[in-house]
């Protein structure tokens, strides 16, 4: 098992499967794993905003018996210069895991590669696993299971995208990623996961055309048109991405019993309609909820 929860590439298709499991057991019987933690501290470094991260990994280490300290931008002397390879191995003598949530992914990965304990991605410019955990986690609740059924991601070539694409692979789930030309995924990271989705028979689809996307989606999920640290195109990216937003006539080209999903925050009358994500098809506080289950089952699989 990789000692840290970085990118979903770095596990099998089993090991994911078996937190997702192990999730679902965790949130029906949570008191069978009040001290399962006892005694362990997680350090959460947030160089971004954070609403669900933030809380749902607070609240995760304590209902497993542990603690968690909360370290805001510019708390740390990292932010005045020091290493991160110095901050890891310092830190590797305090704590008994660390969850980053910052701009450059390579710091995170530093931060493992320098660290000995674990480190866990609360969300980088290019992914944000624990999410996914979550997502294929409510797909699996809400459909039976994640294989075979099909997502379609609509919006930004993301992080969310990204982190999306490898989930969709390791659960065997088939996806199609709808973006403006000029906010794609980038194709080396869909050539990066072809083998794997070709042996799973998983089909990974990239168009512009929303209605081939959506055509039998059983989910359907958005994310922002700007994410944090793009506040300042905001307004060039709401021209970019007019007539990419998910409402009712998108809905109606997926499944007829389709959930609709977002990781949250969510804007209303940017990518999504409020009838649908305040509609009877949206699962997204599901979703946010099982961020908490979802994450323990992570820092129990890790931090034990
Ligand atoms: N979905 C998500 O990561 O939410 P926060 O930015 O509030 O943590
Ligand atoms: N793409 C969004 C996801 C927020 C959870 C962002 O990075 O801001």
């Amino acid at each position: 098992m990789h000692k840290d929860f970085i990118a979903l590439t770095d596990f099998s298709s089993d090991q994911l499967h078996e937190m997702v499991d192990l999730a679902i057991k965790m949130k029906a019987v949570p008191d069978e794993y009040r001290s399962a933690l006892a005694g362990k501290t997680l350090g959460m470094i947030f160089n971004k905003h954070s609403t669900r991260t933030r809380i749902s990994f607070e609240s995760g280490i304590y209902q497993l018996g542990g603690v968690g300290l909360y370290f805001g931008p510019g708390q740390l002397q990292l932010d005045r210069g020091e290493p991160i390879s110095d901050t890891a191995q310092v830190l590797s003598r305090y704590l008994d895991g660390i969850m980053i949530r910052t701009f450059k992914h390579s710091d995170v990965e530093d931060l493992g590669r320098y660290g000995s304990i674990p480190v866990i991605n609360g969300l980088t410019d290019y992914n944000h696993p624990c999410q996914v955990m979550a997502d294929m986690m409510t797909i699996q609740e809400k459909l039976g299971k994640c294989e075979r059924h099909k997502l379609c991601y609509i919006g930004d070539g993301n992080n969310m995208a990204v982190s999306l694409l490898f989930g969709a692979v390791k659960f065997g789930v088939d996806i199609s990623i709808v973006s403006p030309a000029d906010y794609t995924i980038d194709r080396a990271l869909v050539a990066k996961v072809a083998e794997e989705a070709n042996e799973r028979g998983c089909k990974v689809t990239l168009t512009e055309s929303l209605e081939e996307g959506a055509s039998g989606a059983h989910a359907v999920y958005t994310d922002v048109w700007a994410s944090m640290g793009q506040e300042d195109e905001s307004n060039k990216r709401v021209n970019a991405f007019d007539g990419f937003q998910v409402n009712d006539q998108v809905m109606s080209w997926a499944d007829k019993d389709a959930i609709f999903m977002h990781c949250l925050p969510a804007h209303r009358g940017e990518e999504v309609a409020a009838s649908v994500i305040d509609g009877p098809q949206s699962v997204v506080f599901d979703q946010a909820e099982n961020r908490l289950h979802a994450q323990k089952a992570i820092m129990y699989t890790l931090m034990r």
